[in-house]
């Protein structure tokens, strides 16, 4: 039998695998449970994190034949009955997929639209999932917007973008839009934990979670990288591997940027950027790495108990009882060192047009740093 990749053979096939997103299914749970099922739904959200997959499930609710060919709307679909196997499969007359990103046009929609006036061959509903609707054109918008907003009672929409901005009003008006997040690295690393235990692959944690970050957010790019890794490591996935793979970075360079630009050792700054550029590391995922860090290191000086951070007073070993509140985020508190590194990381950033660093509160705007002497 040929390869399946893992983001197919690991598409979630009900709600209850779903991961994260749980605002999402649970709106749709209830409003299949209680068949208050509203005409068209609008789906946003990065690439990869469920839109066409939650498209289909509901698909496959609405039309559930139950195991015993008895069942009604459900929000738990059966999974084996035709209907089920039919949709998981691609090969269900009632349930159609339009990309809009390649077929923009009014004729494309049209021909679409024609389809609309015929009741559902194979199910109790139709269901049209149009693609990144945001690629349509304005005439295209056009000519759905009175179907979309009175469709016969057989037919649901589902519209599905990355960028929702570009989707006039009057179509976002006429839809119940669910907003699907990015999903968070714990939250990969969890299901591709899982994952790799169904596939019997054996995985050092620190390389999925080299790979959960990579993603940024995306399920399926976590997949494609990690089917990657798996070719890439030869059935293994260990962390010099995946690190090599991503191209990220090892932490004890970056380690040793910070140490040079404390020390305001050009030298040694120069001579490791020369040693990551002859291993063909890039910049931003060096200043990523660093960002990272740094960042780390805020977020553990800000969790420490105030006592430990206190400087001590004159009299040894005694602490200065007014030094024992919680130190305010000042920018005068920070040491000539921290701003130092804090310039400096700035500078770099600025100059590689690094935008992580400054969403991450970087330093040169009105945030000032709260890492102390
Ligand atoms: N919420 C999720 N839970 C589990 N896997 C997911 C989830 N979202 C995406 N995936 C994985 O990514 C793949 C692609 O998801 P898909 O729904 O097609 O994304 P898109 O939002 O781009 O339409 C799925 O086949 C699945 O393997
Ligand atoms: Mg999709
Ligand atoms: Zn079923």
């Amino acid at each position: 039998m040929s390869y399946v990749v893992l983001a197919r053979k690991y598409r979630p096939r009900n709600f209850a695998e779903m991961v994260g997103q749980s605002h999402v299914v649970q709106a749709l749970s209830n409003a299949l449970t209680s068949q208050r099922l509203h005409h068209a739904y609008l789906f946003t959200g990065t690439r990869g994190v469920g839109k066409t997959t939650v498209s289909r499930i509901l698909a496959k609710s609405l039309n559930c034949l139950g195991a015993d060919g008895q069942g009604g709307i459900t929000a738990e679909p059966c999974g084996v009955c035709q209907a089920c196997t039919d949709i998981d499969a691609g090969r269900f007359v009632d349930y159609t997929e339009l990309d809009a990103a390649s077929n923009r046009g009014v004729d494309e929609v049209q021909s679409l639209l024609e389809q609309a006036v015929y009741k559902p061959v194979q199910g109790r509903f139709k269901v049209f999932m149009i693609d990144e609707v945001h690629m349509l054109t304005n005439t295209a918008f056009n000519a759905m917007l009175k179907t979309l907003e009175e469709p016969p009672e057989y037919l649901k929409f589902v519209l599905a973008t990355t960028d929702p901005q570009k989707v006039p009003v009057t179509v976002l008006s006429r839809c119940l839009q669910f907003n699907l997040r990015p999903m968070a690295p714990e939250t990969v690393l969890e299901h591709l934990q899982q994952v790799l235990q169904a596939e019997a692959v054996v995985a050092e944690v620190q390389a999925l979670r080299l790979i959960a970050r990579a993603a940024r957010g995306s399920m399926r790019d976590a997949l494609s990288l990690t089917d990657q890794a798996i070719a890439f490591g030869n059935g293994q996935l260990q962390e010099g591997a995946v690190r090599q793979m991503l191209g990220a970075v090892d932490r004890s360079y970056v380690l040793r940027l910070i140490d040079a630009l404390a020390r305001a050792d050009g030298a040694a700054l120069m001579q490791t950027i020369d040693t990551l550029r002859l291993n063909g590391l890039n910049a931003a995922s060096t200043l990523e790495e660093m960002t990272s860090l740094l960042h780390a290191v805020q977020r553990e000086r800000r969790s420490r108990p105030a006592r430990d951070r206190a400087p001590r007073s004159g009299h040894a070993g005694r602490r200065d009882p007014a030094a024992l509140q919680p130190v305010p985020a000042r920018p005068g508190r920070a040491g000539p060192c921290a701003r130092r590194i804090c310039g400096a990381v700035d500078g770099v950033a600025a100059a590689a047009g690094f935008q992580a660093w400054r969403s991450l509160g970087g330093h040169s705007g009105k945030k000032k740093p709260e890492i102390g002497p």
